[in-house]
């Protein structure tokens, strides 16, 4: 095996395995290095943005800060519920694909983009009390380092 493992060609097939594995990671790294979208942070624009989105294609389900939820099995996103439990990039991938274990919600990749979903997110944190929104964020900002962002 080692004997093979002098072969010139093989050295160059690694190589170029290599360079693939490097650019790949260059591109990991670019995207990630967009440190402005999560947490999403709270700017007028997003929310009124938000409003909208939600007032479209979240309340019919979930309801809004005051209104409970129309449909039964539809978590409430205000601060008595969980949705603050959990981080913004997981909260936009779960609009997006689905949540886990869940299964009654639809998916809206496809129907909204993830800024849309972003903006969505944004307006439900302006249903919750400064601290729920300052301790939400801070676990989101972990989340990201966590992820190597
Ligand atoms: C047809 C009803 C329906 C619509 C429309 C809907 N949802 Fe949901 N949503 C649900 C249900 C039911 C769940 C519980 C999980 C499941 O069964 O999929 C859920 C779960 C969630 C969760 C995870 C639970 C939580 O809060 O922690 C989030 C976040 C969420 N929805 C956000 C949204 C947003 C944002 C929109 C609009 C873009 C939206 N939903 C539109 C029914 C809906």
């Amino acid at each position: 095996m080692s004997q093979l493992s002098h072969h010139p060609r093989i050295h160059l097939l690694r190589l170029s395995q290599l360079a693939i594995a490097a650019t790949a990671l260059v591109i990991t790294v670019s995207a990630c290095s967009d440190g402005t979208k999560y947490p999403i942070k709270l700017t007028d624009s997003l929310v009124d943005d938000g409003r909208v989105v939600y007032g479209a294609n979240c309340a019919v389900c979930h309801g809004d800060s005051t209104v409970r939820p129309p449909l039964p099995d539809a978590p409430t996103h205000a601060a008595d519920g969980h949705t603050w439990h959990h981080q913004d990039r997981l909260l936009v991938e779960w609009v997006l694909y689905g949540v886990p274990m869940g299964g009654l919600m639809p998916n809206f990749v496809g129907t909204l983009s993830e800024n849309e979903v972003r903006a969505a997110i944004a307006y439900i944190k302006t249903f919750w009390p400064d601290p729920i929104i300052e301790q939400q964020t801070r676990g989101s900002a972990e989340y990201e380092k966590q992820l190597g962002h």
